[in-house]
């Protein structure tokens, strides 16, 4: 929909007047600076209240898998609204949870059989740290209580799941955050060679609160690190083994983990990786927690990451493509073992949201896995993933693109000052090539993508799970065109 000057002058004054936008800067509103309003979604496509079309290579947020505009899937939420508008699941349930529990659990891996309801991805993070601490105080281990997570992953904003995350800048505002995490290397291959190897405590980001034994750089670079991806993932794991013997196995109570980390810019498992996990986890009696927020429901061409990756967590958690974007809704996904002790005598977990799979989200789910279905949503992404792959690359010819990585319909383009020794972009420039330049002249370009510098500076790309060879082409011209502009900037 497409507003007349005067209705889109007064809808931008209210916008600036009124809204608070999320992770935004709103000083750089003024006379002269729109806030970009989208008005309308089809397809593959976005419209803006001017009327201009864009190509959604973001799926919004990572979460419109079934492309924008589904008119079952709003006829969904309009017949359910109508028979059951809400009702908690507290203590009571309705149809509609009962059974997207059932059908979720039927696409988990291994015993994953017990759905809890969230209304998004934080909640769902936050729940299993709950969940994870309450299981080892029933179980006898009541001292199991820390989490362990990968630096630079992002992992939602509630206190306990901002502690988790492991973006220092996101943080520090909001100190003290809960106690008990730990940071460990990611998986970023590329950038192998600049470990220190260090995990880190940081419950505060200045390093007070670091644990003695943790802050120690005892973790040596290992010699090949950057030339063998095998050795470093069997690396990479292991620092997690580290960090929990440092820690002390007995105090330790989950590690967190994307299947495929974004923050950073899309860093894919190496090979081994998770299985190696895994054994660690086993070995030390540690939950392992597939934070799913981004990779289930299809980004890697799967119900869930954890399948393509071949393991078996104890605990998922997912929200975003659940629902396709057209209801909130997220969920924690607990093994059998895990539940066991949450079904003895009156023991109950006091944990809960009023709209926790509210009736309309979990309609609306069911319908969007019935696309999924009907669509093979997942095999367009298995049998277009290469095509995307091999379109993209062909940026790697530009200077300014040091390195291209992802899985799946999920992919960070790193942009580097010098390609040939992958030099990185200080502060000033980066805020000068990503938010003075990028972002715009994409968008302006008719691309909505995502110019991110949480980690090194990546352009992420991650589309409806419909986007086929022509959307690839696009998105391939407009980031040609505009990163060459960039790189004659610098
Ligand atoms: C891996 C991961 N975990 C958690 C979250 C938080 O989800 P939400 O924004 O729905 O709270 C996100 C959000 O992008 C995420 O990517």
């Amino acid at each position: 929909m497409s507003y007349s000057d005067e209705d889109y002058d007064l809808l931008q004054k209210a916008g600036k007047r009124h809204l608070w936008m999320h992770f935004s800067r709103h000083g750089v509103y003024d006379d002269a600076h729109d806030i970009p309003i989208i008005t309308k979604g089809e397809g593959m496509y976005i419209w803006d209240a001017k009327g201009r079309k864009y190509l959604d290579a973001l799926a919004g947020l990572f979460v419109v898998q079934a492309g924008h505009g589904r008119e079952e899937l709003a006829q969904a939420a309009a017949k359910q609204a109508k028979e059951l508008s809400f009702f908690p699941i507290w203590t009571f349930a309705h149809p509609q949870a009962i059974q997207l529990a059932e059908r979720i659990a039927s696409y988990t891996p291994g015993d994953l059989n017990r759905v809890f309801f969230t209304t998004g991805g934080g909640e769902a993070v936050e729940t299993a740290w709950k969940v994870a601490k309450q299981y080892f105080k029933l179980t006898g281990k009541p001292l199991k209580t820390k989490a362990i997570s990968r630096q630079v992953a992002y992992h939602g904003t509630p206190h306990g799941a901002l502690s988790i995350t492991g973006i220092p800048a996101l943080k520090e505002m909001f100190e003290p955050l809960v106690p008990s995490t730990v940071h460990v290397p990611n998986t970023n291959f590329y950038r192998a060679d600049d470990h220190t190897g260090a995990a880190v405590t940081s419950w505060f980001s200045d390093g007070r609160g670091t644990d003695a034994a943790t802050a120690d750089d005892s973790h040596q670079p290992h010699p090949t690190l950057g030339s063998d991806l095998e050795t470093f993932g069997r690396w990479a794991a292991d620092q997690i083994e580290e960090a929990i013997l440092a820690e002390g196995p007995d105090t330790v109570a989950a590690v967190f983990l994307e299947p495929v980390q974004n923050a950073g810019g899309c860093f894919p498992p190496p090979p081994g990786y998770f299985q190696r996990v895994r054994e660690i986890c086993d070995r030390h009696d540690v939950l392992l927690v597939s934070d799913e927020v981004i990779c289930a429901f299809g980004r890697l061409g799967e119900m869930f990451g954890a399948t393509k990756f071949g393991y078996v967590p104890d605990i998922i958690t997912c929200a975003k493509g659940l629902t396709s974007g057209y209801s909130p809704l997220g969920a924690m996904i607990a093994s059998d073992r895990v539940m066991e002790p949450f079904l003895e005598g009156t023991n109950s977990f006091a944990h809960g949201y009023t709209f926790g799979g509210h009736p309309v989200s979990a309609a609306v789910a069911m319908a969007n896995l019935d696309i999924f279905e009907r669509e093979d949503l997942n095999g367009n992404v298995r049998r277009n993933e290469g095509a995307f792959r091999s379109t993209i690359e062909k940026l790697l010819d530009l200077d300014i693109v040091g390195d291209i990585r992802g899985d799946g319909y999920f992919y960070g383009i790193e942009l580097v000052k010098d390609k040939a020794t992958k030099e990185t972009f200080d502060d000033a420039e980066s805020e000068k090539l990503l938010r003075g330049f990028l972002s715009k002249a994409l968008f302006t370009n008719g691309l909505y993508c995502r110019a991110d510098d949480r980690g090194d500076p990546v352009i992420q790309l991650a589309p409806p799970l419909i986007a086929d060879q022509g959307h690839f082409e696009e998105m391939e011209q407009i980031l040609r065109s505009v990163l060459t502009e960039a790189q004659n900037l610098l």
